[in-house]
């Protein structure tokens, strides 16, 4: 199968352009050996590349690539598939931007195409490859630190509070060095009960959750729960229960976020949307979790107007890496900004994850590189400055 990598980096700081040609020639013996094919683009400071060929091979070098520290920034753009080769005559052709005037160089890199039919822009490779000759793109290149420039060093200042039955983690402004809130997760076996009874129980362990999160937590902590969004609706008077809850645990309504996953949200929307009216008059903030990760994607902020929405694990995950990831979550910051949403990025587990989303404009954080085991908040250290 005919495969395609588009990926874009950023020429490491000491590597002088003179190497270039002696990387390239390189280059394109490997490539030949893997009938790999294509385009390499140099514009002084960035790199963009088109790799064509059968997978395997395409892979190998797309690999080898991504380990070479004469670059860094790596960012995927688009693998996808094609019937024929755009770029199909050498193993690699280096092709410095700079050497030809701004009018002319689209057309001078489009007339080293191969296709047998005319290369189009119909063609989502030549709409990237376009995109970065023309630099229109380059406000969103955000250009991440090595992940060693930051130690994580665990300290007291953010200590969370020692509970049994329930973990804390904390939500954390990482530059600002502040713990922004403070998750309760209930610790307790998770029940096989279905349909109402589930709900039921949902309600009591928040319940529980929130009396020792009262007891435990610092005085006016924002405390952020996560509630089956059923529960609110097939539970009568689920709403005036956790309002109970939240008094006797010596706390106001003010104080709580409740998080919802999409994943379930919509099911009811009419229902949910009712029941998400009730928790604003009382007080209660709403955020949808795992947000993305559904079927309703961003059209359930038309619907349902959170206060915070959460993304998760899964698009966060190596997000520096990874063009098409980069796009739907600064789509939804644009979308989340225009409607004073604000967004928790959770499941953050590498600097550069966290450094690339600080850039992208998110402010708050969770996950295990903020806080790994233990009470302590591990806060973000310049290493050179340790
Ligand atoms: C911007 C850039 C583009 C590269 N393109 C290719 C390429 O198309 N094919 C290739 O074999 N090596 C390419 N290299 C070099 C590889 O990173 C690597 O050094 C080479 O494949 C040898 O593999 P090895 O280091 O595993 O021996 C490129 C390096 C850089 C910095």
């Amino acid at each position: 199968m005919l495969t395609t990598i588009i990926y874009r980096s950023h020429i490491s700081d000491d590597v002088p352009v003179s190497i270039l040609p002696g990387m390239v020639e390189k280059a394109s013996l490997l490539n030949a050996s893997h009938q790999v094919t294509g385009i390499l683009l140099f514009n002084g400071t960035h790199f963009f590349q088109i790799l064509e060929g059968p997978e395997e091979g395409v892979l190998d070098i797309y690999n080898r690539i991504c380990q070479d520290p004469r670059h860094h920034n790596v960012v995927e753009l688009m693998r996808d598939y094609s019937p024929s080769r755009r770029f199909g005559n050498a193993g690699m052709e280096l092709f410095d931007l700079r050497t030809h005037d701004r009018g002319s160089v689209l057309q001078a890199v489009l007339d080293r195409g191969t296709s047998k039919y005319r290369l189009t822009y119909d063609d989502r490779g030549l709409q990237f490859l376009r995109t970065f000759v023309e630099a229109r793109e380059k406000e969103n290149y955000f250009e991440v630190l090595p992940a060693d420039y930051w130690d994580f060093v665990p300290n007291d200042s953010g200590a969370l509070p020692p509970a049994s039955g329930v973990i804390f983690r904390p939500v954390v402004d990482p530059l600002g060095r502040e713990v922004t809130a403070i998750e309760a997760i209930p610790d307790v076996a998770p029940a096989e009960l279905q349909g109402d009874a589930r709900y039921t129980h949902n309600l009591k362990v928040i319940m529980e959750a929130l009396r020792i999160a009262g007891n435990a937590c610092p005085d006016g902590m924002t405390l952020y729960i996560s509630i089956l969004p059923l529960t609110l609706v097939s539970v009568p008077g689920a709403i005036g229960q956790l309002l109970g809850a939240i008094d006797n645990a010596g706390l106001v309504p003010q104080q709580i976020i409740l998080g919802v996953s999409e994943t379930e949200v919509i099911s009811q929307l009419d229902e949910f949307t009712t029941a998400v009216r009730q928790l604003k008059e009382a007080g209660i903030s709403l955020s949808i979790d795992n947000f993305g990760d559904g079927s309703a994607g961003l059209s359930l902020l038309a619907y349902v107007q959170p206060d915070r929405i959460r993304i998760g694990g899964n698009i966060v995950r190596d997000i520096h890496r990874s063009g098409p990831k980069q796009a739907v979550v600064q789509a939804v910051i644009r979308c989340c900004s225009a409607l004073e949403i604000n967004v928790i990025a959770a499941g953050i587990e590498r600097a550069e994850e966290w450094m690339w989303l600080e850039a992208a404009g998110v402010i708050d954080f969770q996950g295990s590189l903020f806080s790994p085991e233990g009470t302590a908040v591990a806060w973000p250290e310049n290493r050179e400055a340790i």
